[in-house]
């Protein structure tokens, strides 16, 4: 059994471009602590000795900066570059299609603006994975859950859900290779696009155990999120 790992890395970062003066990078492409988002995420999983190799799907325009990069931080031999796609979902589909492995092999999809995730949670989740064949790392809520309705005049409370079901999924998450790769071909057949991939494999009628995340392991997603991360790379 062998992990391989898939970052997804194609997004444009529209909403961090409101506020940062590096606008025209992507987010995984902006320094944290003087280093690239992204190198950080490949760092994180080169530490954990189970994982085999990383695919990263990258816009096209992006796929020579990339692989210059991954030359420059000595990733070569562990590491592909692979064509993204419009939404995350098509961008994890082109890197599971260009993976050669075995139905029982495990695959990670990991968001490449998680930097902050630890090897010890990436061995849990593959630990998770070999016992439940889908895995996922969560963070229980601690808010009061609403759900609401959008209305013109903003949004109005329909229910209260009780915290205790609530998990804020967060990635990596995990899953044997044959099953992944059936529960995207039943998405693909169906047109069904989720914004993470355990929505697709539980549509795909398979059960996906969660793995404990934590507040750090958060996406960086819009402006002062980098300054965030600092902080807790300080600590
Ligand atoms: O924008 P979102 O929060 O969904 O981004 C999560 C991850 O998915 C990011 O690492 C982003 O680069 C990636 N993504 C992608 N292809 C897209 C959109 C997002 O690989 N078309």
């Amino acid at each position: 059994m062998r992990v391989y790992v898939i970052l997804p890395a194609a997004g444009i970062g529209t909403r961090m471009a409101a506020g940062h003066s590096a606008s025209a990078a992507p987010k995984q492409f902006l320094e944290l602590a003087g280093t690239p988002v992204l190198i950080h995420t490949l760092r994180a999983f080169a530490a954990v000795p189970e994982v085999a190799a990383m695919y990263v799907a990258v816009r096209p325009a992006e796929m020579e900066r990339l692989a210059a990069q991954v030359k420059e931080y000595g990733f070569s031999d562990r590491v592909r570059v692979v064509e993204g796609g419009d939404h995350r979902q098509e961008s994890v589909a082109n890197a599971l299609a260009a993976l050669e492995c075995d139905a029982d092999d495990i695959v990670l999809v990991h968001d490449a603006v998680r930097p902050l995730i630890d090897a010890a949670t990436i061995q849990r989740t593959i630990h998770a994975v070999e016992k439940h064949d889908a895995a996922i790392v969560g963070l229980p809520a601690v808010d009061t859950i609403k759900q609401v309705e959008r209305t013109a005049d903003g949004a109005i409370i329909t229910s209260t859900i009780p915290r205790e079901y609530i998990v804020q999924a967060q990635t990596p998450q995990g899953f044997r290779y044959h099953l992944l790769k059936r529960a995207f071909a039943e998405a693909a057949a169906d047109g069904f696009i989720g914004t993470d991939e355990a929505s697709v494999v539980e549509r795909a009628g398979a059960q996906v155990a969660v793995v404990q995340g934590s507040p750090a392991n958060f996406k960086i997603t819009q402006p002062g999120d980098l300054e965030l991360a600092e902080f807790y790379l300080r600590r």
